[in-house]
């Protein structure tokens, strides 16, 4: 089944922020924000700005009727600057005028006296002045240094991983309108609207119940929209409260590059050590995460980085230690994989560094240490893993030693072109690791002429969970999914929501919508039971429209049903809710069971490597993937072949560049390369893991926006690979791989 928002997309019918009827006498923001990464701010001159033509009013941070204070984690970000600029593009005054663009040309004319501090953009340089954005974070299983003791083999040495622009097509955005008796309405390009409710009370002084946020679809969050659009909801909204006006503010796409927080950069330290016949027992890894200026989701981010710090892999002794370090670069913040993938990346260098070093396969060592059933993950869950099954069920159909040998006839053929193939395995935990995150709502309206209208906290954002929510109650009702209307996300429908991330919006947006459908249902089979004269309410289902009695259709259909229990005073709605259970994690002895379950999958990546200009191509990413039971194979093919792309882009194309002075160098489409359609891989093959094991996922349709990311991480290795065929040398594990560091490598000697 088709994405339910396919036809409007196409038609160019679907509806973004900036789609929104504007309301009459509306006014238009745009941010005048630092030119220095870090320095004092002595004053503002707003006075030309002010009075230029349609300027209505300019806004600093001692305007602010509440908290000049946006941090969701920790209350270290003001909206606005005040004393100090931390980052450049920090925003310091905000304009309102009567266009947009009377607005951006007077706030060209803000001039600020800052004087210049030094600026550090290294995470080590912060580490090592003791700036950490909170104290450092630790998890130990075993014990590590007798097990290294015990090692035939121990390697250590460092890697970098540079970050990931977003990249949405739709820019952060707010638009926010006053409303009756001191209320404010915000539509928002967000991935959270109770973060942005929150985050608009704080800075306005209004309490939660007189603030509306309402989403209608994201063109595009990828986790920059979960924290990240708080900043502009509430600049918007506190234009709203001080003019009694509307407020719209759509960033332009330089401003978005320029002014938001990126993937995580991290820089890391491993040490691995291995038995005589290749098992892993000890690994060692200190991760400094690169947060930027302020935490935002730094935190969590760092969090999950340390869960994922071992990957697909049992290992008995692991000291892993991760380091949130400020710097003067925009708050780092959410992207697809958490912190996650950051984490991966280097126990696979350490295997693929052990691996060059005794002469054998990556591939032999990853395999020889899959994370097996019952075995424990450093925080203390037992796994219930596919690490194995995805790993054979995926070699058998693909066959890793046949394309392993096409790839070396191949090489033994040709002198500047050169292929390499790497194995990925991934293993990615389901579930906010913070426990009281993991819970959601669904308000579920049958009206009386059978149609069914049903709001949730999940936000659409391209990744199909409006359709995954939709074929949930289409299901329970035995209707077809056009008598299913999914509405906005909306703070009075839906409250206190979790944000739409950590790939569990349709697991637990979908749960509470199960539930909530299940409860009509039943009380529709109590009033059908009379009508087609059942024994029990046991004998009726509902399909295609009708009520089914002992598996026979019966004349009554869904329409009547449902006007028959309205007149007997029935309720039809329900407001469900529902919390992941039995699951846990103690921050005290980082240990516990934070997560509903895991996914796996394993991945062969080849690539072809133009050893002249130091150009490649990906061949093929072919991978056995663990959908669980898919409920939209056409949905979660597009999750997973797109979450591919993404994670190619980030280890191979995408650079961020920030110069010593903390300016963003890479600040626009021209000098930032992404995956367009020729970079995408010629063959994405995907094989759906083959297992009869039950999970908490909604309908045992195993989540799957983030995990598959992760397979793009096959490509640096194979790039590696095809680079060691044409040339003896040894690469830095410095990610990107970009065109550039490829010929570097391929002539360093
Ligand atoms: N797919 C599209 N098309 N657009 C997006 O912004 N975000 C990803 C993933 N897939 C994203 C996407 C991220 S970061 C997450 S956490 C999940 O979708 C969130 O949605 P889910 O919980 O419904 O999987
Ligand atoms: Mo996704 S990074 O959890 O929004």
């Amino acid at each position: 089944m088709k994405n339910i928002d396919s036809k409007t997309h196409v038609r160019g019918e679907s509806v973004y922020l900036d789609d929104i009827p504007l309301i009459e006498g509306t006014l238009f923001a745009c941010v005048f924000d630092s030119p220095i990464a870090y320095g004092k701010l002595r004053s503002i001159d707003t006075y030309e700005a002010e009075n230029s033509l349609g300027v209505v009013k300019v806004i600093i941070a001692s305007d602010l009727i509440g908290e000049n204070q946006i941090g969701g984690v920790v209350p270290d970000e003001p909206l606005l600057a005040d004393g100090e600029v931390h980052f450049q593009g920090m925003p310091i005054a905000i304009v309102l005028a009567e266009s947009e663009e009377l607005a951006r040309k007077a706030a060209k004319k803000i001039t600020a006296d800052i004087e210049p501090l030094e600026p550090v953009t290294d995470p080590r340089v912060a580490a090592a002045n003791g700036d950490l954005i909170v104290p450092p974070k630790k998890f130990i299983m075993g014990d590590c240094e007798t097990a290294f003791a015990e090692c035939e083999h121990v390697f250590s040495g460092l890697t970098e991983q540079n970050g990931q622009e977003h990249l949405y097509i739709e820019t952060q955005g707010a638009y926010a309108v006053p409303t009756e008796d001191a209320s404010i309405k915000v539509y928002s390009s967000t991935q959270g609207p109770t973060a942005v409710q929150r985050a608009v009370c704080r800075v306005t002084g209004l309490p939660m119940h007189r603030v509306e946020v309402d989403v209608q679809r994201l063109g595009g969050g990828f986790g920059g929209k979960e924290d990240q659009a708080n900043a502009w909801a509430s600049i918007c909204a506190v234009g709203a409260q001080l003019t009694k006006r509307p407020v719209k503010y759509a960033l332009h796409r330089m401003e978005d590059m320029r002014m938001t927080g990126k993937r995580h950069p991290y820089s890391s330290d491993y040490k691995i050590g291995l038995t005589k016949d290749l098992k892993i027992i000890a690994y060692e890894v200190t991760f400094y995460q690169n947060a930027g200026a302020s935490a935002d989701l730094s935190p969590p981010v760092l969090e999950r980085t340390l869960f994922h710090a071992t990957n697909s892999y049992f290992i008995p002794n692991v000291t892993a230690t991760a380091y949130s370090c400020r710097t003067n670069l925009p708050p780092n913040t959410a992207f697809r994989g958490f912190g996650g993938p950051q984490g991966m990346f280097v126990i696979e260098a350490a295997i693929v560094h052990a691996a060059e070093k005794l002469g054998v396969s990556a591939a032999d060592i990853q395999r020889n240490n899959l994370i097996d059933d019952g075995d424990e993950f450093p925080y203390g869950q037992k796994a219930e893993s596919d690490a194995i099954t995805s790993w054979t069920q995926g070699d058998a159909e693909f066959n890793f030693a046949r394309l392993q040998k096409e790839a070396d006839d191949f090489n033994a053929e040709s002198k500047y072109f050169k292929k390499g193939v790497a194995m990925m395995p991934v293993c990615f935990g389901i579930s906010f690791t913070k426990t009281p995150m993991n819970q959601a709502r669904s308000l579920v309206h049958v009206y009386t002429d059978g149609s069914v209208a049903v709001s949730t906290g999940a936000v659409e954002m391209g990744q199909g969970v409006n359709t995954k929510i939709a074929q949930v109650a289409a299901k329970v009702f035995g209707l077809p999914i056009d008598k299913v209307k999914i509405h906005t996300t909306n703070t009075l429908r839906i409250a206190n929501t979790s944000p739409t991330a950590a790939s569990a919006a349709a697991d637990l947006n979908g749960k509470a919508t199960q539930m909530a459908c299940e409860t009509i249902r039943d009380r529709l089979f109590d009033v059908a039971k009379g009508l087609v004269e059942a024994e029990a309410v046991e004998n009726l289902s509902l399909e295609d429209g009708h009520v089914y009695r002992n598996g026979d259709r019966t004349s009554l259909d869904w329409k009547t049903l449902v006007m028959d229990a309205h007149l007997q005073r029935v309720n039809l709605s329900e407001h469900a809710h529902y919390a992941t259970p039995g699951i846990n994690f103690d921050w005290s002895t980082a240990k516990g069971h934070p997560f509903a379950y895991h996914v796996y999958g394993t991945a062969i990546v080849g690539v072809t490597v133009d050893c002249l200009r130091g150009r490649y191509e990906v061949d093929y990413v072919k991978c056995c993937h663990d959908f669980g039971s898919s409920m939209n194979t056409a949905v979660d093919n597009g999750q997973i072949e797109g979450g591919i792309v993404q994670g190619l882009g980030w280890m191979t194309m995408e650079e961020v560049v920030y110069d010593d002075a903390g300016k963003l160098r890479s600040n626009a489409l021209s000098t930032y390369k992404v995956p367009d359609i020729h970079s995408v891989p010629k063959e994405i093959a995907i094989l759906p893991l083959q297992t009869n094991r039950e999970n908490l996922a909604v309908l045992n349709s195993k989540a799957v926006g983030e995990p598959p990311l992760m397979y793009g991480m096959g490509a640096y290795f194979a790039i590696r690979n095809a680079i060691k065929a044409f040339t003896e040398c040894s690469p830095e594990f410095d990610a990107p791989f970009t065109p550039e560091k490829v010929l570097m490598n391929l002539y360093s000697e």
